[in-house]
């Protein structure tokens, strides 16, 4: 081998020890991975390649010039998993902490750059410890670089950011405009300000995975869609979540082999319980719905009373949206109205049908949701459906009550098909509640009050607590037996696949945000 090809092979290998053995103990003495192991682990075996490997930095203040590491602290580049290409950068902790310095910036740049033109996932794995010190404004306005182009790529090709290490300060804004964010279990967290500055300034005294840790950010914030016991974890969630998205907009997800068999579910013509206020797991009939351990829930710890997920129908990517009548009563308040309303626009973003299980009792009522303004919020979600246009079905289980029947993809604001089971109560509001307003007069006039009551109750309830005057109306296109459910939702999506939808010509819309 001639000295030139022996030079590039030993630069080669200068470039992937990053920061040196002793920094690497100290990464994996934390129970983290290396960015090249990361890397490793995402993409198909071998199919790695690798852009801007012998990138070097350009700042001379505090001696920089004498700590020049290849790469820069960062690996960028391309390779496929299972098979399809996707667009990759992994923060290198050992060389400066992962610090983003200008040079960096424009690695990750130059690779949003090309998946957007070519049309394929980026995936980002975050371990940095934010601006490069030395460096000042550069590395803030290679932030701002990126956060453009996050902004751009949004809506063109999916963006997942991985939290392996520390995001702090506006660096947490990339993962945020980015579609779908996981955070890996006690090594990773995300603040704005850390727990030495809110002290300073509101003297509250907190850790930092308190602050921003994972469990954090899944149950309180929601800053994040999912987490990972570890590094392997959060590398093997990044891959199965690929597998429902598409490569971008244009295109939909590839759908796996699927022959029709038995479709019919039986579990669930028992599942509904006789008294409408008993409570029931919504995602017992999700998993009867969707194909074998298909459902991969997204904000499993947030916002509970509703479900939001991918999973496949007949081999087929779609999202689910569902009302959870074991927590709250599966009401809608402006957690939930904001969790469903990104998924939704995410699906319709790419291309990603939409299944909506509906047993909704209505809008939380309380100063609390009114002061937090679930007027806007709950327009996130009605204006989300409103203006999505991918094939979308619903299946009213049980409640569908007052203006969360219309939020709830209700055939008005375009859903496609709308079914409901025999058990489906479709009106303004409860009996009870509906009897003790228009019969008011009735009621109190009589013998024994408690006794019209019931009687009216009753009366309201065999009129309107059943999906026939909405079948009757069209707004229901079919009530069906629910152990048939699966089999319609596969035919129905079937029939739906070429399905063309326009909104009206604009610069863009204004949801309520
Ligand atoms: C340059 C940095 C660095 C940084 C860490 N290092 N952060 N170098 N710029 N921001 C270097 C350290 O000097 C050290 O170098 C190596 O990375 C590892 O850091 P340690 O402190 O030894 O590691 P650890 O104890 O694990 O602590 C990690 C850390 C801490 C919590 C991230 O390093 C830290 O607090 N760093 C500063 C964080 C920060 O304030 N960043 C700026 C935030 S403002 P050696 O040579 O010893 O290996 C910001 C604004 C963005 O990011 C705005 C965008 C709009």
């Amino acid at each position: 081998m001639n000295d030139h090809f022996l030079t590039l092979q030993e630069l080669q290998k200068q470039a992937r020890l990053g920061g040196g053995e002793a920094r690497i103990e100290k990464q994996h003495a934390k129970k983290k991975l290396t960015a090249r192991e990361r890397v490793e682990l995402l993409l198909d075996p071998g199919s790695f390649e690798e852009i801007g490997m012998f990138v070097k930095h350009r700042t001379k203040d505090f001696g920089m010039e004498d700590q020049v590491f290849l790469g820069d602290g960062v690996v960028t580049g391309y390779g496929t998993v299972n098979d399809r290409l996707i667009y990759v950068f992994a923060q290198d902790f050992t060389v400066f902490g992962g610090s983003l310095s200008e040079t960096h910036a424009e690695k990750i740049c130059k690779l949003m750059d090309l998946a957007m033109k070519n049309g394929a996932p980026v995936v980002g794995l975050n371990d940095s410890g934010g601006a490069r010190i030395q460096e000042g404004v550069r590395s803030l306005g290679g932030y701002a670089d990126i956060f453009y182009r996050n902004t751009l790529a949004s809506g063109v090709v999916p963006q997942i950011s991985a939290i392996m290490g520390p995001c702090a300060g506006g660096a947490v804004y990339s993962p945020a405009i980015t579609d779908f964010t996981i955070m890996v279990q006690n090594t990773s967290y995300m603040f704005v300000t850390g727990p030495n500055v809110v002290k300073t300034v509101t003297n509250e005294e907190v850790s930092a995975e308190e602050l921003g840790g994972a469990s954090t950010h899944a149950s309180k914030s929601g800053v994040t869609h999912f987490t990972a016991a570890n590094d392997l974890d959060c590398i093997l969630q990044v891959k199965r979540l690929l597998s429902f998205l598409p490569q971008n907009c244009e295109e939909k997800t590839p759908g796996l082999e699927y022959t029709l068999g038995d479709e019919s579910r039986p579990f669930l013509d028992t599942i509904v319980p006789t008294s409408s206020t008993q409570p029931y797991d919504i995602k017992e009939v999700i998993y009867e719905l969707s194909d074998n351990d298909s459902f991969y829930e997204v904000h499993a710890q947030y916002a509970d009373n509703i479900v939001v997920g991918f999973a496949r129908l007949a081999g087929k990517s779609i999202g689910v949206v569902a009302n959870q009548p074991m927590a709250l009563a599966g009401v809608l308040d402006v957690d939930s109205s904001k969790k469903a309303a990104r998924f939704v626009r995410f699906c319709d973003c790419f291309n990603i049908p939409l299944l909506v299980l509906v047993d909704v009792p209505g809008f939380l009522p309380g100063t609390d949701q009114e002061w937090n303004g679930i007027i806007t919020n709950g327009a996130k979600l009605l204006f989300a459906f409103s203006e999505a246009t991918v094939p979308r079905i619903s299946v009213i289980t049980r409640k569908a009550y007052g203006g969360a029947y219309d939020v709830m993809n209700s055939k008005h604001i375009g859903a496609d098909l709308n079914f409901a089971w025999p058990t489906a109560e479709i009106a303004v509001m409860g009996a009870k509640g509906a009897s003790e307003i228009i019969f008011k007069n009735e009621i109190r006039s009589a013998d024994n009050p408690e006794q019209k009551l019931q009687e009216k109750e009753a009366e309201y309830a065999d009129k309107f607590a059943n999906p026939y005057r909405a079948a009757a109306r069209g707004f229901v296109d079919e009530v069906i037996i629910p152990s048939q459910t699966r089999i319609k939702l596969i035919k129905g999506f079937s029939m739906l696949q070429n399905k063309v939808d326009k909104i009206p010509l604009k610069k863009h819309s204004n949801i309520p945000l």
